[in-house]
């Protein structure tokens, strides 16, 4: 197989970092969360640095295929600030959605490359946004519903916590 040309490479480099950024924010979002006893919400975002890190390995694996090695940045300190659940999740989604916007950015770089291999092994993370997207907007839309009521707070919080890891390991290896 053709190798990668080098602005595909240097864009799928990116996009490891991306995936990296997005790891290490959903990680220090977990961690808030467990220390404010919101453990639903800490495990929900655990889970999510698991996907990031399985994105980012799907790419450093793809790039290894194609017969480059990857090149690794620096990953800054992730920033975000608590100001309740909703705030945070909130903050989540505009995350998700900045990153569909990589992912376009990248499968547009594969259609002008004409790399048609890449094209397709870009389209399982085009599809994988929806779904990214779809799940943090479904907890952002579930405390919005819920509001200042604590009760329904709380069960929001457990469920989130009975988030499956089945899910991320289909993923990982689809
Ligand atoms: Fe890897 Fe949440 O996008």
């Amino acid at each position: 197989m053709p190798q990668l040309s080098p602005r595909l490479c240097e864009a799928i480099n990116e996009q490891i970092k991306n995936e990296i950024s997005s790891a290490y924010l959903y990680l220090a979002m977990s961690t808030e969360c467990s220390a404010r006893s919101l453990n639903g919400a800490a495990h929900w975002l655990r889970r999510q640095w698991d996907e990031e890190l399985a994105h980012a390995t799907k790419l450093i694996d793809y790039m290894d295929e194609r017969g480059v090695k990857s090149e690794f940045q620096s990953i800054p300190a992730p920033e975000f600030k608590f100001e309740g659940l909703l705030a945070l999740f909130e903050q989540a989604l505009a995350h998700e959605q900045k990153v569909t916007l990589s992912i376009n950015g990248l499968m547009e770089k594969a259609i002008q490359e004409q790399d048609h291999a890449a094209q397709i092994f870009l389209q399982w993370f085009v599809t994988e946004q929806i779904e990214e997207e779809n799940s943090t907007e479904e907890v952002v839309e579930m405390l919005r519903l819920a509001g200042d009521d604590g009760s329904a707070l709380l069960i929001i919080d457990q469920r989130l916590g009975a988030r499956t890891a089945e899910a991320n390991a289909e993923e990982a290896e689809a």
